[in-house]
């Protein structure tokens, strides 16, 4: 984490905790969006296959340069571009391959995954393995 994305974060619970009916229509700060949204879904749903260990299809959640260079199938994400970004594809489960293998992610979370990705999909703290 460098300075940035801590005084980032911090502004955003200053915002949050003094000021909460004008905060909610604010939209959280890139880095704050990826922290708080995003590194959850990929933490809990994804990285236990996509490691630097275990990098199942060629991609790693580790690193925002394993997803965009991506694996067999292309880029697994391009920012600014849902679309064309082959991550979403899999969550859709109506193609080929089907992520995470089992029950579809509820729609909330593939929401979520696709407005970072629409968003420019900034990276903020430095994602751990779990196991
Ligand atoms: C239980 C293990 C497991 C989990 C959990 C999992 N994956 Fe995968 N993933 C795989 C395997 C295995 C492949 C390779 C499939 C193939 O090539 O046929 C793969 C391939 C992929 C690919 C395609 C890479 C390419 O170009 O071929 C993407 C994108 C992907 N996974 C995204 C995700 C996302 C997003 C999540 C979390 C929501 C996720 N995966 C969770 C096992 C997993």
């Amino acid at each position: 984490m460098n300075w940035l994305h801590i005084l980032c974060c911090f502004r955003c619970c200053f915002i949050a905790l003094t000021a909460p009916a004008f905060a909610a229509n604010r939209p959280l700060c890139p880095e704050c969006f990826f922290d708080k949204r995003v590194a959850p879904i990929l933490t809990q749903r994804c990285l236990g296959c996509h490691n630097q260990e275990l990098k199942n299809g060629g991609v790693s959640f580790l690193d925002r340069d394993s997803l965009l260079t991506g694996g067999a199938r292309g880029p697994a994400i391009v920012p600014g571009k849902p679309e064309a970004s082959v991550l979403l594809d899999t969550l859709r489960h109506e193609g080929e391959i089907q992520m995470p293998p089992g029950p579809k992610l509820p729609l909330r979370e593939i929401a979520i995954l696709t407005e970072w990705i629409k968003r420019g999909a900034v990276w903020g703290t430095k994602l751990r393995a779990t196991k």
